[in-house]
């Protein structure tokens, strides 16, 4: 049985997408100030693991940072529905830039949509 990550093109496919993503970032006036001024390729790595990981793919995230608790980790950022709205947009954009199956991509958007929404931790 192939895993969704190996379906979808493996790490090639993820680091494609976390670098369109991250390009998206570097741009964004609300999200560009939310991340690391000089570390954004270590923060697009922490990205790629993780999604490689929730995929079934390899479990670099795991042993490089611990269980995942990402409510947790997103708690000292400030994500009210502004910042909800530019992370969901700039991920659009970046599924959008890759190319994957149609089903495929229903299925990983609907995951990256569910997941925004419960890292909101802030009211407007
Ligand atoms: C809803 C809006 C979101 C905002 C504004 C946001 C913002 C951030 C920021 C500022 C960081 C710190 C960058 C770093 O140093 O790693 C971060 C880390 C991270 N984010 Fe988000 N995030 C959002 C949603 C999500 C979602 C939906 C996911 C997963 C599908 C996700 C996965 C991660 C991961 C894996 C890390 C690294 C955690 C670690 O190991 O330290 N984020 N996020």
């Amino acid at each position: 049985m192939t895993t969704f990550y190996e379906e979808i093109g493996g790490e090639a496919f993820f680091a494609e997408l976390v670098s369109q993503f991250y390009a998206q970032v570097a741009v964004d006036p609300i999200l560009r100030p939310m991340y690391p001024d000089t570390d954004l390729k270590a923060a697009a790595l922490r990205l790629q693991w993780f999604l490689e990981q929730y995929w079934g793919g390899p479990t670099t995230y795991q042993e490089n940072r611990g269980h995942p608790r990402l409510r947790m980790r997103h708690a000292e950022f400030h994500i009210n529905l502004a910042a909800h709205d530019a992370w969901v947009k700039a991920m659009r954009s970046a599924v959008d830039g890759v190319e994957m199956k149609p089903e495929l991509k229903a299925q990983l958007w609907s995951y990256l949509e569910m997941a925004a929404a419960a890292m909101i931790n802030q009211p407007d």
